[in-house]
C-alpha cells in the first residue's frame, strides 16, 4: 500500500519525520542527559574499556556508518571508522579484543555483512548490530545492538532507513559519550537537537516543489560531482549513490579539500557540482571550494543553512547542532534524486540491475 504516493521511494521519503520519532521514542533519559538502548548488551565497565570502534556495512548502510563513526568520535571520543564489509572480510583484518565491531544493515541479510560478523565472532570479537529488520540473520548473529525502527522499506533505494540508521548512531554515540567524557550540558544539547529533528524534516519536505524544479534543471547532466568535507563528505557520498542508482546519471563524491588534487580538471559547464555546505567551522573553506568551481564555469547547487552567493542555486535546510546536521542535509538530495529519476522516466522503485537485499557474494 503506497498510501497515495506514486512510488514507495516517495512514500518512504515522506515518512521520515515519523520514522525518526519512532527511533527516539522511549529512549531519552533527561535526568542523566543520556539515552537507553535496551538490547545493547554492553555493561558500562565494558563500554569504558572499548579502545576503538569499527563499523561495517555495504552501500547506503556503509555511508550511514561513516556518519556514525564521526558521531562516535565527536561525542564519545573513541577512535572510530567505517569500512565496506565486503572489503573488510577479504583482507585478513587484524581482529583486536579492545575493538568493538558494529555491523550495519537495513535488511539484516546482506551476505557480505553477515559473513564479516561470523568471521569476527569466530575470532572472539564483540559485535553489535544496527539493523532495521527485526529477527534478521545479522540481528540474530550479533552479541547485541539496536534496532533502527524505520519500519518496512520496500523501494530498492534506501532513504528512510539511512536517516534512521544515522539517528540510531547518534543515540549510540550519546550513550557511549555519557558513560565516558561527554558533559551533562553537551548531552542536553544533543538531546534537544535530536528532538528538533522530526519537525525540521517536515520543514525540508515542504520544499519539495522547489527541489523538483531544480531536479528538472539539472536532469540533462551526463555526470555530477558531489562535494563536502568532514561532516558533509559522507552526505555527499550518499547523495551521489542515490542519484546514480535511481537516475542512472553518473555521479561521483569527493572531499571538497581534494578538488585541486585532480577532479577540478573535470569542471566545465556540463559537469554540475552539488556542494554540501553546513554552517560550521568549515564554512569558509567550502565557500573557497565553490569559488574555485565558479572560476572554471562550473554550475553549483548548494545544500546549506543560508543562501550561498557563490552557488547558482541553494537548497536551504534548517540548522541543528553541528554534529547532527548531516542527518538533515541528505534529505533534500533524496528528493533531488527522486525527481531527477522521475524527469528521466526511470523505474524508481526497482532500478535496473539492483536487488533490495544482496544475499549472495
Ligand atoms: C542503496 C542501497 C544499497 C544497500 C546495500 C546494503 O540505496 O539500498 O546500497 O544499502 O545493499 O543493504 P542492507 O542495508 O540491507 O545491508
Amino acid at each position: 500500500d503506497m498510501g497515495g504516493h506514486d512510488t514507495y521511494m516517495h512514500k518512504e521519503i515522506a515518512e521520515q519525520a515519523e520514522a525518526v520519532d519512532r527511533v527516539l521514542r522511549g529512549r531519552i533519559d533527561d535526568r542523566f542527559a543520556t539515552v537507553h538502548l535496551g538490547g545493547l548488551n554492553l555493561e558500562p565497565g565494558e563500554a569504558r574499556r572499548v579502545r576503538r570502534i569499527k563499523i561495517l556495512g555495504c552501500g547506503t548502510s556503509y555511508h550511514a556508518g561513516q556518519i556514525g563513526a564521526q558521531l562516535i568520535e565527536e561525542l564519545a571520543r573513541i577512535p572510530a571508522d567505517a569500512e565496506p564489509a565486503s572489503e573488510f572480510r577479504y583482507r585478513n583484518p587484524v581482529v583486536d579484543p579492545d575493538t568493538l565491531y558494529v555491523a550495519v544493515s537495513q535488511s539484516g541479510e546482506t551476505y557480505d555483512v553477515l559473513a564479516a560478523v561470523q568471521e569476527l565472532k569466530r575470532k572472539g570479537a564483540r559485535v553489535l548490530g544496527v539493523v532495521n529488520v527485526v529477527g534478521s540473520a545479522i540481528a540474530r548473529e550479533a552479541d547485541g545492538g539496536t534496532y533502527v525502527h524505520a519500519g518496512p522499506e520496500v523501494c530498492v533505494v534506501s532513504t528512510k532507513c539511512f536517516t534512521n540508521t544515522v539517528v540510531a548512531f547518534a543515540l549510540l554515540a550519546l550513550h557511549l559519550g555519557r558513560i565516558r567524557d561527554l558533559s551533562v550540558a553537551d548531552g542536553k544539547r544533543i538531546i534537544a537537537g535530536l528532538r528538533r529533528l522530526p519537525s525540521q524534516i517536515d520543514e525540508i519536505l515542504k520544499t519539495e516543489p522547489e527541489i523538483q524544479l531544480l531536479a528538472q534543471e539539472y536532469a540533462d547532466a551526463k555526470s555530477m560531482l558531489f562535494i563536502g568535507r568532514v561532516r558533509g563528505y559522507p552526505v555527499a557520498r550518499e547523495a551521489s549513490l542515490k542519484l546514480k542508482e535511481v537516475s542512472y546519471i553518473h555521479a561521483e563524491a569527493y572531499p571538497a579539500s581534494e578538488l585541486k588534487h585532480g577532479p577540478l580538471a573535470l569542471i566545465d559547464p556540463g559537469m554540475p557540482t552539488v556542494a554540501i555546505v553546513p554552517d560550521d567551522d568549515l564554512l569558509e573553506k567550502n565557500r573557497a571550494a565553490m569559488e574555485e568551481i565558479k572560476a572554471r564555469s562550473g554550475r553549483i547547487l548548494a545544500v546549506a543553512h543560508q543562501k550561498q552567493e557563490k552557488a547558482d542555486h541553494t537548497i536551504v535546510v534548517p540548522k541543528n547542532e553541528d554534529e547532527l546536521d548531516p542527518i538533515l542535509m541528505g534529505i533534500p538530495l533524496q528528493l533531488f534524486a527522486y525527481h531527477t529519476a522521475l524527469a528521466l522516466g526511470r523505474d524508481i522503485d526497482k532500478p535496473r540491475n539492483l536487488a533490495k537485499s544482496v544475499t549472495v557474494e
